[in-house]
């Protein structure tokens, strides 16, 4: 047996990664579609992310994401990702990350990708995809509003605007005056928006929009009251525990995955808790995409995506590949060594 060639071990930097990925809003949305397809058909290994936490810092937490995803992409890996609420006032966004990829043949590793950019834009590209599905057979909606703007919250207005999606309207509340300024800046340098309003709660901005992103990093509802969704607005729950169990059991629920989404007193799982049971998720948003269920036109719509890592694995195969096409890889040299099995 002829021994094969050592495997190569790539590094690929968050400017790297941005490179590849600029200006790619509508071939990302397709990429995560097809992954939540494959996901939905059992192409995919997404077990249980695993949550770190320190009983020192217990606003911080450290997630590891492992998976699997077939289809197309074939790649296995894992995503780490911390989250350091605090580094915000330091100046520094509060996620980091990295994202390793295996190969599906040997199970080596070849690549380590900085990945707060492919975390933020896959998480941006599933908004952007569930706000295309959801709205079907709406009125499109023309007043957005965000509650917590973040860089999150930059990321999924980009998409939206990536994706054709434009604003009359477009509110913002933040419990910091400065993320609100913040945002609001930078909706100015994007030039897309509309009429920009700053609210001084989430209940203004709730009233004032059709399409609600939530990217906030609270841990715990603080959204009570039903009636300010009475005009049925399709809601982006991206940060997941903002909204509590009364506002999910009188909306249409769609989730990314049920079995990962009722975990980790996310606001589904805390309408689960009270309840007893799941009957008021509707389904996947899979189920949207492949027609097995339709959304009604006329209650409100909650996606509460928990974040599946075979999104981080899809752009990250996709950015690998960019980057290796152009020849610019950083290959680490002998990063695998001593591959004879006898010396
Ligand atoms: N579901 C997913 O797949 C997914 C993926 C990535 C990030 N996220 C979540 O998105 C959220 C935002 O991440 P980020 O990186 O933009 O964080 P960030 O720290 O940059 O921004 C969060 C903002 O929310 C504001 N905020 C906190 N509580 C608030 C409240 N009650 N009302 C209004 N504003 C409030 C903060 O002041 C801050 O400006 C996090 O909760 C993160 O876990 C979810």
């Amino acid at each position: 047996m002829s021994p094969m060639a050592a495997p190569q071990f790539g590094v690929i930097s968050g400017a790297q990664v941005q490179g590849a990925l600029a200006g790619r809003e509508k071939q990302l949305v397709e990429l995560v579609e097809a992954a939540y397809r494959w996901h939905g058909v059992g192409e995919s290994v997404n077990p249980p992310s695993y949550f770190l936490r320190f009983p020192d810092r217990p606003t911080a937490r450290i997630i590891a994401l492992p998976a699997s995803l077939g289809g197309d992409v074939r790649v296995d890996g894992l995503k780490w990702i911390s989250s350091f609420p605090d580094n915000v006032q330091v100046g520094l966004p509060r996620a980091s990350a990295v994202l390793i990829l295996n190969d599906p043949a040997t199970g080596y590793p070849f690549a380590c990708l900085e990945s707060s950019i492919i975390s933020a834009t896959r998480t941006a590209a599933s908004a952007a995809l569930a706000a295309k599905h959801l709205t079907r057979g709406r009125a499109r909606p023309a007043r957005v509003g965000f509650v917590g703007t973040g860089l999150i919250a930059r990321y999924v207005h980009a998409f939206l605007v990536g994706t054709d999606w434009s604003f009359d309207e477009v509110g913002i509340h933040d419990l910091s005056a400065d993320s609100a300024d913040g945002f609001r800046r930078y909706l100015d340098r994007a030039g897309t928006a509309g009429r920009i309003t700053v609210h001084d709660s989430a209940k203004g901005v709730l009233l004032a929009s059709d399409l609600v992103v939530f990217t906030t990093i609270a841990a715990r509802p603080h959204v009570h009251d039903p009636s300010w969704f009475d005009h049925g607005p399709v809601v982006l729950h991206v940060s997941l525990r903002d909204l509590a169990p009364e506002v999910l059991l009188r909306a249409v629920n769609i989730v990314d995955d049920i079995e990962h989404c009722l975990k980790a007193e996310t606001s589904p799982h805390l309408a689960e808790q009270l309840t007893g049971n799941r009957d008021f998720l509707a389904g996947t948003l899979a189920d949207v995409i492949c027609g097995r269920i339709t959304v009604p036109e006329d209650r409100p719509v909650v996606f509460s995506p928990f974040g599946l890592g075979v999104l981080d694995l899809a752009v990250g195969k996709y950015v690998y590949d960019q980057v290796a096409h152009s020849g610019d890889l950083h290959v680490v040299d002998d990063f695998f060594h001593d591959l004879n099995r006898y010396g």
